[in-house]
């Protein structure tokens, strides 16, 4: 039934003539379409709430584009919310939550099954999406994992170097611990409840997983994804699912295999050689073109995209940035990354 969508194919194991193409933030401020329904919307987060609105803005790049797949309209830091933390947006700075410092703050998150009335409208979205897209796009569902959510509950906001998390770590495992796995109940939950409206493939999203050193790395990066991924293949068969412990260096070799991960995604502080004889060894692996390519274009663009193309040309491969597109890119850069890509 889904044998010909192309994301599906290699993240079943299949190396195809081509590669497959999405990117990250793909729905984003660099679309003047997508500025446009989100001054529609008012707020970002009234435009992730708004599920017709979402929808059409998961759509605009399927649009554009034709990419192979779609991803979920929405953010990491929405299961904070529905555990009944505090976000806010400030425009030109980022994300605001109210902070988890203490276990009176951590008494007052609400249980892991109490999340779906707050992200209700988001399990609508997909069910929209399932529904309109083209049947050759596969539709992406994500959430955040919970070391990178934590980074952000901890500290109330985003951080260079995740340090009240670590300090956190440091000052009262138990607590830190029992924030892991509030999220990661909070997670699974989260994930199942975007498959059974329709997702095809979940994106486990671990930015800040490169400040994870040794055993670290292994109890709160690769040992939750483990986790999240094998509930969610009990729960729903052989559902495919990317993980993207980004910056993991070294630890990106056997991710795959400790988690259970369909498909690994790698960001662009690996050369795609290295991830194609470390990684790429042991499954899927998706990346990892530059994002700053999407701004300065030309002949750069054109040679890097390449080069990651034949890198990983024996062995699956979806093609995608190392990491988010930026609102300074420019839309004719992504045409002609996918016309590299696709024609040659
Ligand atoms: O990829 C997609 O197109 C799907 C939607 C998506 C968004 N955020 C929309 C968004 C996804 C998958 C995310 C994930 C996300 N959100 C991550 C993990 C991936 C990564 O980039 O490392 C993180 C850390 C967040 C938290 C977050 N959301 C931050 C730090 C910010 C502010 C920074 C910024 O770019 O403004 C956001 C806001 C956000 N999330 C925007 C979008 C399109 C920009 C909001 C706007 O329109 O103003």
């Amino acid at each position: 039934m889904t044998a010909h969508k192309t994301i599906l194919r290699a993240l079943a194991g299949e190396t195809l003539e081509t590669p497959p193409i999405w990117m990250m933030r793909q729905a984003g401020r660099y679309l003047p379409e997508y500025k446009a329904t989100r001054a529609e919307a008012g707020d970002f987060l009234s435009l992730c709430y708004n599920s017709d609105l979402a929808t059409e803005v998961t759509l605009q790049p399927i649009r554009r584009y034709g990419f192979d797949a779609a991803i979920l309209f929405a953010d990491i830091l929405l299961v904070p919310q529905a555990l009944g933390a505090d976000l806010w947006f400030v425009t030109g700075e980022g994300p605001r939550l109210s902070t988890i410092t203490n276990e009176a703050g951590f008494k007052a998150l609400k249980p892991a099954s109490d999340i779906h009335e707050t992200l209700n409208p988001i399990y609508q979205t997909v069910r929209n999406l399932a529904a309109a897209l083209p049947k050759e796009t596969t539709l992406i569902g994500f959430a955040g994992a919970p070391w990178t959510v934590a980074t952000y509950m901890i500290a109330g906001q985003g951080t260079p170097d995740q340090g009240p998390a670590h300090a956190l770590k440091a000052e009262n495992k138990d607590l830190f611990e029992a924030l892991l796995e509030r999220l990661t109940e909070a997670t699974i939950e989260y994930l199942s409840a975007q498959i059974e409206a329709g997702a095809e493939c979940v994106k486990l999203f671990d930015s800040w997983a490169g400040s994870l050193k040794g055993e670290d790395f292994d109890n709160y990066a690769t040992a939750p994804a483990k986790r999240i991924i094998a509930e969610l293949k009990a729960r729903h068969g052989d559902i495919p699912i990317i993980a993207f412990p980004r910056q993991a260096g070294d630890k990106y070799i056997g991710f795959h295999e400790k988690t259970g991960a369909d498909c690994v995604a790698l960001d662009d502080s690996v050369s795609p050689e290295w991830g194609a004889a470390n990684v790429q060894t042991s499954g899927c692996v998706q990346g990892n073109l530059a994002s700053r390519h999407m701004v300065t274009g030309g002949d750069d663009l054109v040679r890097e995209t390449r080069h990651i193309v034949d890198a990983f040309k024996n062995g699956p491969h979806i093609f995608n940035l190392g990491h988010g597109i930026t609102p300074d890119a420019d839309p004719d850069n992504v045409q002609l990354m996918i016309d590299t890509v696709r024609g040659g």
